[in-house]
């Protein structure tokens, strides 16, 4: 029997990135201040208008085209009793957003339950576009990407990120101290999303990351194994949407 065919809900997710995607660069333009609303539950997550209007936007466009869908947002929480379930980071990377560095992105994933669907990650700023639908491969601007392939040890490119709370922070500063010493290089780009489009793309090998929220990665997660790659957890079992350390990888990759 043929799969089903997500790609429909990948064109949705990826038409409300766009229209995200204009918001955020009105925002982008304006002096910081303007927009910053301040920190939430932890001071080193922002929140600005631009994410609660962005988020806005995708639930009223999704809601119109998709009816019936429920959504989990960053901003906005858990609404509807659907078990399709969009998931929303509005602005995923905000202090790079609020401090003009260009490296932030939309980020829309759809599942039914832990199984990945369809999902968009859109970063204005550069105008990349990373698409996927299950079954059907991952896109940046259209074109087929892959993850990178096998390499030595010492020439992977291995990323990771800084969580917002300082005791997670200690996980990474070990993690980073010990990979940067056997890999070629570890970049911290400060966007989740964007980092496991990067490895969907095979500009990196993997991303660990070892407290991640569904908003972060939904999106991320499907076009790394839709590029070819693999999910794992920081152990090395088996990773589903829900688990908090996540690594994405081109297969190649253990801690
Ligand atoms: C954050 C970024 C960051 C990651 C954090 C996330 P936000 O998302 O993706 O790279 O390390 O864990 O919370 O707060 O900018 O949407």
């Amino acid at each position: 029997m043929p799969s089903p065919d997500y790609s429909s809900y990948s064109k949705l997710a990826v038409e409300a990135a766009k229209s995200a995607g204009k918001i955020a660069m009105e925002y982008y333009e304006k002096p910081a201040s303007s927009f910053l609303i301040g920190a939430k539950d932890n001071p080193n997550s922002i929140v600005t208008k631009a994410d609660r209007e962005c988020e806005q936007c995708i639930r009223d466009y999704l809601s119109k085209k998709a009816p019936g869908t429920s959504f989990l947002g960053e901003e906005g929480g858990h609404t509807g009793s659907s078990e399709l379930l969009w998931i929303i980071d509005p602005i995923d990377g905000t202090t790079n957003f609020a401090n003009k560095v260009p490296l932030f992105a939309i980020s829309i994933g759809l599942a039914a339950g832990t199984d990945l669907l369809a999902g968009a990650v859109f970063n204005p700023a550069t105008g990349e576009l990373f698409s996927a639908s299950k079954g059907k491969g991952a896109l940046l601007n259209g074109k087929q990407i892959k993850v990178a392939p096998k390499c030595g040890e010492g020439e992977m490119i291995v990323a990771s990120d800084w969580p917002h709370e300082f005791p997670s922070r200690k996980i990474v500063s070990d993690f980073i101290a010990k990979q940067s010493q056997k890999r070629r290089y570890v970049p911290v780009l400060g966007t989740a999303a964007l980092s496991l489009a990067w490895v969907a793309a095979g500009r990196f090998h993997a991303y660990c990351q070892p407290t991640l929220h569904e908003w972060d990665l939904a999106a991320g997660a499907l076009l790394i194994t839709e590029a070819g790659g693999r999910m794992t957890r920081w152990d090395n079992s088996a990773w589903k949407l829900g688990n908090a350390d996540t690594i994405g990888s081109n297969g190649y990759f253990k801690v």
